[in-house]
């Protein structure tokens, strides 16, 4: 299978520190943010990865990872996520417009996602080497699911997800939708029939919701540490996980 990591967006949450470089290059402990899903799809026997970069430091990118072998990456590409102008406003795109450009890539063929700012030490590939169809996700449980996209269960049976809503303000379960995704090739079908959410973004959590309506989705609790990095403290957070793990 193949692998695509979303590296797009500007990471204005994280200003001042990406003023001057991208979101996805700045440390977690003492890695690069990118190395980790990089080392995540590795692990699980992934090593043709295309990243989507974006922003106004997407070339550093390439000084950063060059040609990917250090890290076990036998065939490295990059796509380019421009900004889009949605209802008059420019703006990011959101997951799926970054996962768009890997179409050709994916070559009609199920692919494995993980978003660029996604750390975690848990083994996926038996997930990925048992995958047919449909798409498979990976929750967890955290102590903030209003931060993330987040499953409702159904009331009869707590196995089964009914709905994922974008950060809900009042969430009902604990589990989080991590940025983990194993997709078949009907994903660039439901990418195209999207429409933009309030906040003027296509959602990832469309797309689940898409396969959830057709009866097409499985999902499994992520083993092991895992958490994104795109906050102050999530980022610090993380660090501070990989610092006590390497060295403790
Ligand atoms: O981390 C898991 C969460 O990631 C999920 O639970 C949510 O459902 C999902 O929407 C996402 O939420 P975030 O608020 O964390 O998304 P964020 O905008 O921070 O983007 C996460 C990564 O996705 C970012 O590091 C790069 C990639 N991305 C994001 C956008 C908006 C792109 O490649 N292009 C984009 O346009």
């Amino acid at each position: 299978m193949k692998g695509v990591i979303l590296a797009g967006g500007l990471g204005t949450r994280l200003y001042p520190l990406t003023w001057a470089t991208n979101k996805h290059l700045l440390p977690i402990y003492d890695q690069p943010m990118v190395f980790y899903p990089i080392q995540t799809l590795v692990k699980a026997g992934i090593t043709e990865i295309m990243v989507v970069i974006g922003g106004p430091h997407a070339g550093h990118f390439v000084s950063v990872l060059r040609n990917g072998k250090a890290l076990g990456v036998r065939h490295l590409e990059f796509a380019f996520q421009d900004s889009i102008v949605i209802n008059g406003q420019k703006t990011e795109g959101g997951i799926p417009h970054a996962l768009a450009l890997a179409e050709d890539f994916a070559d009609k063929k199920p692919v494995t996602v993980i978003l660029g700012d996604n750390t975690t030490d848990a083994d996926i590939s038996v997930d990925v080497k048992g995958f047919k169809s449909g798409a498979r996700i990976f929750l967890k449980k955290v102590p903030d699911p209003e931060r993330y996209g987040v499953p409702v269960f159904a009331k009869t049976d707590p196995q089964k997800i009914t709905q994922f809503i974008e950060k809900p303000e009042h969430p009902l379960t604990k589990y989080a939708v991590t940025g983990l995704y194993i997709f078949d090739d009907k994903v660039f079908d439901i990418i195209r029939g999207l429409k933009p959410s309030e906040r003027g973004e296509y959602e990832i959590t469309d797309v689940c919701n898409a396969y959830l309506a057709k009866d097409k989705l499985s999902w499994s609790e992520l083993k092991g540490y895992w958490s994104d990095a795109g906050t102050f403290r999530s980022l610090f957070m993380a660090s501070k996980y990989w610092a006590e793990k390497n060295c403790p």
